[in-house]
């Protein structure tokens, strides 16, 4: 039988919704043994409200103050999905109050926030606390999972991840909280985009042992919208340049190149995984989402890369036919089953379908301020 946990949601904005939706079908999914309801939701603007109320029946608690939402025992689990400053504050809060969290990225606004979440995950090992990011759960990020796990690229050459979106290449374009350093933090692209990046290397173990970072600062102030100008102090891009190594092979070092972008013309939302080695390469990107490419070397001069169309094959089995397309929701939908599936059975179903970890948000902190730190030195800095 299915059993249900009842959630809440802090922060309702497009984030909340993604989930709220993802909740309301979850009769899509054919094997999940857990399936969420969502009870209560806490955000500070009284307009977000109405779209829950007017769509979700099971919500008995509305309200501003997410302490109240904390305080309410129907809660068994919590979405936040606030902006980069409250994170260490109310995911704290939420873990000490004995709920599962599953918390957006950055985790944190810098590294000292990150820090005092983690000593809350710390307090509360029996609490399941993930950090959201979606795109692994691409029908070809899992083939590609799949292939790390099974050693099946021979000795790695170069790996590249990198999310680009080109919406604040219009200078036009009003500031909002994510161009605000007081709201989106010092990290600026890195922050917004960084983990998504991470995720893939980090779960296969290929953690930097050292960064060399490039950031920019392109736009450096946006219309206020109300008629005026202001500093745009974040940074819109980032690379960066780390040497990393296989736990299996560890004093073989490659390079791996970690780009997030906010200007990067002719990308919308493009997410991306490119792994070369000796034996087989493999690469995908979002643009072409059905898309998974491979290039398998056997041998001799001839090398030739594959693409394969790989339709609906998912790691948790819905009802949509292995034919047809995935998509965005879709990905938020396999997040957050593999969360309910991991806070039943204390694992992820497998390496690659698994919510980014504490403890591999915490390593993206200390790229992150590592790659601060590089820019302003102009130094390559080592990491742990
Ligand atoms: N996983 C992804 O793909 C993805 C995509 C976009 C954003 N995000 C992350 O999600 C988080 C939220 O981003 P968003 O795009 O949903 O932002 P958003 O601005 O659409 O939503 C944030 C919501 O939080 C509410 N809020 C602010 N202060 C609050 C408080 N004290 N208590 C309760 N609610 C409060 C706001 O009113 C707003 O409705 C960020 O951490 C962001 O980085 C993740």
């Amino acid at each position: 039988m299915t059993k249900t946990i009842k959630f809440g949601i802090i922060g309702g904005g497009l984030m909340g919704r993604e989930f709220a939706s993802a909740a309301a079908r979850w009769c899509h999914l054919l094997e999940s043994d857990l399936r969420p309801e969502l009870v209560a939701i806490c955000d500070t603007n009284p307009a977000i409200h109405t779209w829950y109320k007017e769509n979700f029946p099971t919500v008995a608690q509305s309200t501003a103050d997410y302490k109240e939402l904390l305080a309410n025992p129907a809660v068994e689990a919590v979405y936040c999905a606030v902006p980069h400053n409250l994170h260490a504050e109310i995911y704290s809060a939420v873990i000490r109050a004995g709920k599962h969290l599953m918390g957006e990225k950055p985790f944190g606004i810098d590294k000292a926030a990150n820090d005092a979440i983690m000593r809350a995950v710390a307090e509360n090992p029996n609490v399941l606390v993930r950090c959201s990011s979606e795109f692994p759960f691409y029908p070809a990020v899992q083939a590609i999972g799949k292939m790390i796990a099974g050693r099946e690229f021979g000795k790695i050459i170069e790996v590249e991840t990198g999310f680009l979106h080109s919406s604040d290449l219009d200078p036009n374009k009003p500031i909002n909280w994510k161009r605000m350093i007081e709201f989106n933090g010092e990290y600026g692209c890195m922050g917004d985009l960084g983990i998504h990046a991470c995720h893939i290397p980090f779960r296969a173990g290929w953690y930097p042992k050292n960064v060399r970072a490039i950031l920019r600062k392109l736009v450096t102030e946006r219309p206020d919208g109300k008629g005026g100008k202001v500093p745009c102090k974040t940074w819109d891009n980032a690379t960066l340049f780390c040497e990393a190594a296989d736990p299996a092979a560890p004093d073989d070092i490659f390079p791996l190149t970690v780009k997030t972008f906010r200007i990067a013309p002719g990308e919308k939302d493009t997410w991306t995984v490119k792994i070369l080695g000796t034996e087989k390469s493999a690469f995908f990107s979002t643009k072409n989402p059905r898309r998974l490419e491979v290039l398998e070397y056997t041998g001799g001069a001839g090398q030739s890369w594959q693409q394969i169309d790989m339709g609906y094959d998912t790691a948790f089995k819905t009802i949509t036919g292995g034919i047809f397309e995935f998509g965005f929701p879709d990905a938020i939908l396999q997040m957050w089953a593999s969360f309910l599936y991991e806070i039943g059975h204390g694992a992820p179903k497998e390496l690659f379908a698994g919510c980014v970890t504490p403890d591999e948000a915490a390593a993206s902190h200390r790229l992150f301020t590592a790659a601060l730190e590089s820019q302003r030195t102009g130094k390559t800095i080592p990491l742990e």
